[in-house]
């Protein structure tokens, strides 16, 4: 019979090719890829003896009745960014299924239910936002963002209505956690660590806190060709220099990183001065205060430029999520499991954000990164061991058996120092 982690490596694969596009990845919310992807995922749910619904944003979640009345979440994103890999959120949500499909097979019932999420949106590719999955299942979703538009001009109001939600009730569509014993995501590690320190795993002690900014510089639009370069309003010029800005002063606070990852010029001709350039501000940094000084930093420059080239500058602060720490009792618990499996343990924060970010005002959660190749991702590079895959999946299954026996004894772990 074939094992649970090849299984996994090629529902990834089978799942990597359920794109908008053809020839690269992207699967945004809302999209017809994404109805796709959940119709496949909820088919193999199904196999493994869950039920299914989709929420109002369009969560996909799986259930796993228990005996008793607690319930563990288990969850990652399947949504993508543009040109993406195959891992990124779809791996966590693949082990988590394979370790339930063993239950199953098994016939083996644990003291809880196990609720298994295949959150809608974590990337925020099409409206700029990240979370809008786990936020709303978390109860926290923020009603002013139904008003924001995607590219084409279709607000989230709508989209969320095209994939057969109700925009209106989604403030009310969050999971109470009465019955909550906790969340636990597996996630491919999406940095250089564990696979510079040869460990397969590792268990996440915080996730960085992160702001995504909207920014806009409108000039004035002219003949290339008979305008003097003197005086020119150019909007494209202003960005250039604010992205510059960006960089120096990301590098300038220890700890920050900030990237500019998307940019439009308008009218966008090549014989046309832009009037107007748009483009996005994503900011990280593990301490909140640090992060809300360098934005804040940022925001002033940006004033400061456009003022210093005859623009107008627009700041939208489309998103702010705070750093999250892990809960220690879940952490060590995993870190339990991790040792059982004989891998060694090892705590380290992440960079990136995750679903588990939103879940944490919901119910204490706990992270296991899985090594990748030489920390790639974000790009259709990303890769990471099929034996790698099996440790997780074996590491989860003794995670769920240690939480069923009432364990939480603690276990020694090393801590990665922060990056
Ligand atoms: C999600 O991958 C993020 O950290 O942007
Ligand atoms: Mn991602
Ligand atoms: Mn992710």
């Amino acid at each position: 019979m074939k094992d649970t982690a090849t299984t996994v490596m090629e529902r990834c694969e089978l799942l990597g090719n359920i794109s908008e596009e053809p020839g690269i990845l992207v699967r945004p919310y809302g999209s017809q890829a994404m109805r796709e992807a959940n119709n496949i995922v909820s088919g193999w749910m199904r196999a493994a003896g869950m039920t299914t619904r989709q929420d109002e944003i369009g969560n996909l979640i799986g259930r796993y009745e228990g005996s008793g009345d607690r319930t563990l979440i288990l969850g990652s994103h399947l949504d993508t960014v543009r040109d993406a890999g195959k891992y990124d959120g779809i791996l966590g949500v693949m082990v988590a299924l394979a370790c339930i499909q063993q239950l199953h097979n098994r016939g083996e019932q644990l003291p809880f239910s196990i609720e298994l999420v295949a959150f809608a949106d974590e990337e925020g590719l099409r409206f700029g936002t990240t979370f809008l999955g786990s936020s709303a299942y978390a109860g926290a979703f923020d009603k002013s963002r139904l008003a924001l538009e995607d590219q084409n001009g279709v607000t989230l109001s709508q989209a969320v209505r095209t994939f057969g939600g109700d925009p209106d009730a989604l403030e009310g569509d969050g999971r109470g956690n009465g019955d909550l014993l906790g969340y636990c995501e597996v996630h491919m590690e999406q940095g250089p660590v564990l696979e510079q320190r040869d460990l397969p795993l590792g268990v996440v002690s915080a996730i960085n806190g992160q702001s995504r900014v909207r920014v806009g510089f409108v000039g004035k639009a002219g003949h290339a060709g008979t305008v003097p370069m003197e005086g020119r309003q150019d909007a494209l010029c202003a960005a250039a220099e604010f992205v510059l800005e960006v960089e120096s002063a990301a590098r300038a606070e220890p700890g920050a990183v900030a990237t500019v990852g998307e940019i439009s010029a308008l009218p966008g001709a090549v014989n046309v001065i832009p009037g107007e350039a748009r483009h996005s501000l994503d900011l990280r940094h593990p301490d909140d205060a640090a992060r809300e000084r360098l934005r804040d930093h940022l925001e002033r420059r940006a004033a400061e430029i456009a003022a210093s080239r005859g623009c107008e500058h627009e700041w939208q602060l489309r998103q702010e999520t705070p750093a999250v720490p892990t809960d220690s009792d879940l952490s060590e618990l995993l870190g339990r499991a991790v040792e059982e499996s004989g891998a060694t343990v090892r705590r380290l924060p992440s960079g990136a954000g995750h679903d588990a970010a939103q879940i944490s005002a919901l119910t204490p959660v706990a992270m296991l990164f899985v090594r990748c190749k030489e920390g790639i991702s974000h790009n259709p590079a990303e890769s990471v061991r099929s034996e790698d895959v099996g440790v997780a999946i074996d590491v989860m299954s003794r995670f769920l058996t240690l939480l069923a026996q009432g364990a939480g004894s603690h276990s020694e772990t090393s801590q990665e120092a922060s990056p």
